[in-house]
């Protein structure tokens, strides 16, 4: 079961000249990977090389920007985790210096917001919370010489063939990015794994390249692995925090809003029931059916959905309210972890990390 893509995925593709990932290069079987949920690697030659020998470390970043957590999070946490389980270790940067820089978010609120909301959100979706390292960006001093030597080592017409238009936040956040993407490596050089949305390609081309280039530092190369995001409910290109109405969240409370939510979500399907059950549904643009991709875990419910929508035997309402079903046991058990994890965080039991240094012993 396999969506097209989106005009601005293929556009996006193009421009940064990566090609879909095939299946073949998954070594254990998954949702995404059958899904095509997993759209692109940058470093295709690594990323095989990671999946043979396991011999990596995963490393992604949250910005704190805002309390308020939506559905996209759990394709990337659910990505993060499969390739946790193939990997030594995992690092999680928490960028409050990002946040600060591009949404004017205080260190402090940044905090508040990754303590109480983040980091249990990225614990109750399924990490491993031994094997998963936290640490703030504005704590890790390896970062800030690794991305000193990166501003040495790049131009700024190089920033600007990288990122378009760049003004100094942006500079700060992708060196300071580099930094957490190769920081690991202080302590011991190895392949390393970002998984992100494809919007967070330029970074990756920032990094690959200056690893090549550094004369200060060894680095093993790194490579991303792309994940095609949860879109927005009117089906535009992804969920947005800042506009609730359009998003769902990390958890939903009540069953009604969050009924209603999907009542109103894009159809693929026909305007009205006599030409539905004529020309049925179309899948692709179908937002009900996209995210019922990502969370059910049932291939053969995903095919038989699939396959009675698409001929029309399936109306959107059945279909909605089937999405809403999963989306509600979904939830359930994930507040009930998510209170778990608030309590495991409010109580010091985290990872933390502040260097390279601390990962000594650990991988
Ligand atoms: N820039 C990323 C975002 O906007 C967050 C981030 C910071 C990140 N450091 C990272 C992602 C390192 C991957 C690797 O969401």
């Amino acid at each position: 079961m396999r969506l097209s893509l989106t005009p601005r995925e293929e556009k996006l593709l193009r421009e940064f000249g990566l090609e879909l990932i095939k299946p073949e290069y998954f070594p254990i079987p998954h949702k995404f990977v059958r899904r095509g949920i997993f759209i692109a690697v940058r470093g295709l030659e690594e990323f095989a090389k990671m999946m043979r020998t396991g011999e990596f470390y995963i490393l992604t970043g949250i910005m704190p920007s805002y309390k308020l957590i939506h559905l996209g999070t759990y394709a990337v946490v659910e990505s993060v985790k499969y390739f946790q389980s193939l990997s030594k270790i995992t690092i999680i940067a928490i960028a409050d210096i990002e946040s600060l820089a591009t949404r004017s978010i205080s260190l402090d609120v940044a905090r508040e917001y990754a303590e109480q909301y983040h980091i249990p959100t990225y614990l109750a979706l399924g990490l491993d919370p031994d094997r998963t390292f936290f640490y703030y960006q504005s704590e890790n001093p390896d970062i800030l010489k690794i991305a000193g030597d990166v501003s040495g080592e790049t131009t700024l017409n190089e920033m600007r063939a990288i990122y378009g238009d760049v003004d100094p936040s942006r500079i700060v956040s992708s060196l300071i990015q580099v930094g957490d993407i190769l920081f690991p490596q202080f302590y011991k050089p190895m392949n390393g794994l970002v998984p992100i949305g494809l919007d967070q390609d330029p970074h990756m081309r920032l990094c690959r390249d200056y690893v090549r280039r550094t004369r200060h530092f060894f680095f093993d190369q790194v490579a991303s692995i792309y994940i095609r995001l949860i879109p927005g409910l009117d089906g535009s290109e992804k969920m947005s925090k800042s506009d609730p109405e359009n998003s769902i969240f990390l958890p939903e409370t009540d069953p009604d809003v969050l009924r209603r939510k999907i009542w109103r979500a894009f159809s693929g399907g026909a305007p009205t029931v006599e030409e539905h059950r004529r020309r049925g549904g179309n899948l692709d643009i179908d937002v009900p059916f996209r995210i019922l991709t990502y969370i059910l875990d049932d291939d053969e419910m995903l095919r038989e959905i699939a396959d009675k929508y698409r001929s029309g035997e399936m109306l959107s309402g059945e279909l909605k309210k089937i999405t809403f079903e999963v989306l509600w046991e979904f939830m359930k058990d994930f507040r009930e972890k998510l209170e778990y994890y608030r309590d495991y965080v409010r109580r010091g039991n985290v990872r933390w990390i502040r260097s390279a240094e601390d990962l000594k012993g650990v991988y």
